[in-house]
């Protein structure tokens, strides 16, 4: 169903993207990293599933929104080793990939294989402590030589990939080196909406290995344009077998502006709305996205040094008609709180880019174009200044 609003797994459930999935399997095929990038809720996680989706591959997923915490500068190792071996255990189970990987975990940490399987976090919290560094790269060798003698190929799909530089006590450049160097049947998919940090995150890599980040394939996953979002709707909306106005399609079209999560949570709140004989209103639905980003960016707010700050931009931006040069965004910020200077305004403005919030071109900052978050971002930033502007 289009209107299911998880990430989609499989090819039918998935709206266009071919470009994008073909370039992702031609890349495995021959071995070639990628960096899936992409705003937030545009559809990274569910091209990749369904790009990945196929029996000669073994993937490993490897979530690390898992360890995401807005209030936390850094990771603990354990809590990436959680992950990482959850990622691990899914496929186990999936593959039921016996033998050497599972041997190889049960012997760290001191459990016997079966248990290994049914690896619960919280029950081995204390001996994830005994899994380092290089353990990673081991256990990802034995899965690719498992890989390579049943011919198949080993993904490894880090999921938002920046959250790796915040992990304490693991270089993830040796890692991957190690992993490149030596795993010759695996590929590695990094994805990411803060798109500015993976791109660092690449960079690190390339630094300490040059060119290795040159050989990571880039793919972007872009917003739908506006006649794709208009038939993506209508399609959804025929699978639901729900008629719905022109003027209400066209209205939608324009708000969520083409980002598919948006798309895909009106399709099925107001599907679920028209079943359930309730009048489905556009204005309703709108309200529960701005919501949404509402509250999870002013968790981000709260988690700065200067929240003042950050919200005062934001604002400012906002009167800007949403969008400005950082001169303008300067002025307009010192008539609201008072003497900032601009150098601390251009650090901020880029760290909201680097995060995923604000957009760059040419020399000026954007806020989002499509309505849940812009009005998200800017409503929490309101009330986070205390209504004081
Ligand atoms: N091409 C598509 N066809 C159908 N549904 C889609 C498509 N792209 C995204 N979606 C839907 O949009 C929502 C967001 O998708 P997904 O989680 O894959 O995006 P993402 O970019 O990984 O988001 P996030 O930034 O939150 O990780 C989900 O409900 C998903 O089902
Ligand atoms: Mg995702």
């Amino acid at each position: 169903m289009l209107f299911d609003i998880r990430p989609k797994e499989e090819r039918k459930d998935l709206y266009d993207r071919d470009k994008e999935i073909d370039e992702i399997r031609q890349s495995i095929e021959r071995g070639v990293w990628i960096a899936v990038y992409g705003i937030r809720r545009v559809g990274k996680t569910s091209v990749v599933n369904v790009a990945v989706n196929d029996p000669n591959y073994i993937v490993i997923k490897i979530n690390l929104m898992r360890m995401y915490n807005p209030r936390r500068k850094v990771y603990a190792r354990s809590q990436f080793m959680g992950v990482f071996l959850e990622g691990i255990n899914n496929a186990i189970k999936k593959y039921t990939l016996g033998g050497r990987a599972i041997r190889y975990i049960s012997n760290i940490l001191g459990t016997d294989e079966k248990s290994s399987i049914e690896l619960n976090a919280v029950r081995i919290k204390t001996r994830l402590k005994k899994f380092r560094e290089e353990d990673v790269s081991s256990v990802v060798r034995e899965i690719d030589q498992l890989a390579k003698d049943n011919r198949k190929k080993l993904v490894l799909v880090f999921d938002e990939a920046q959250e790796l530089m915040r992990v304490n006590g693991i270089n993830s450049s040796s890692v991957f080196h190690d992993i490149y160097d030596y795993c010759k049947s695996t590929t590695v998919v990094f994805t990411g909406s803060m798109v500015g940090l993976v791109e660092k995150m690449l960079k690190e890599l390339e630094y300490q290995k040059p060119f290795f980040g040159r050989y990571i394939r880039k793919i972007r996953v872009e917003r739908f344009e506006l006649n794709r979002s208009k038939d993506f709707l209508m399609r959804g909306f025929e699978e639901e077998g729900i008629k719905v106005g022109e003027d209400i399609l066209v209205e939608a079209v324009r708000r969520f502006d083409g980002v598919p999560g948006w798309l895909t949570f009106f399709g099925a709140e107001y599907s679920f709305r028209a079943k359930h004989g309730d009048s489905p209103d556009l204005n309703e639905i709108e309200r529960m996205a701005i919501e949404q980003v509402k509250s999870e960016f002013k968790d981000f707010l709260t988690s700065t040094q200067s929240p003042e700050r950050y919200s005062a931009i934001l604002i400012s931006l906002d009167r800007l008609g949403g969008r400005g040069e950082l001169r303008d965004v300067t002025k307009v910020v010192n008539a609201l709180l008072g003497e900032v200077p601009e150098p601390r305004v251009h650090e901020i403005l880029n760290r909201l880019v680097n995060l995923g919030f604000l957009r760059k071109e040419g020399q000026e900052y954007l806020l989002p174009e499509d309505e849940p978050d812009r009005k998200g971002l800017v409503e929490a930033s309101k009330e986070l200044s205390k209504g004081g502007y």
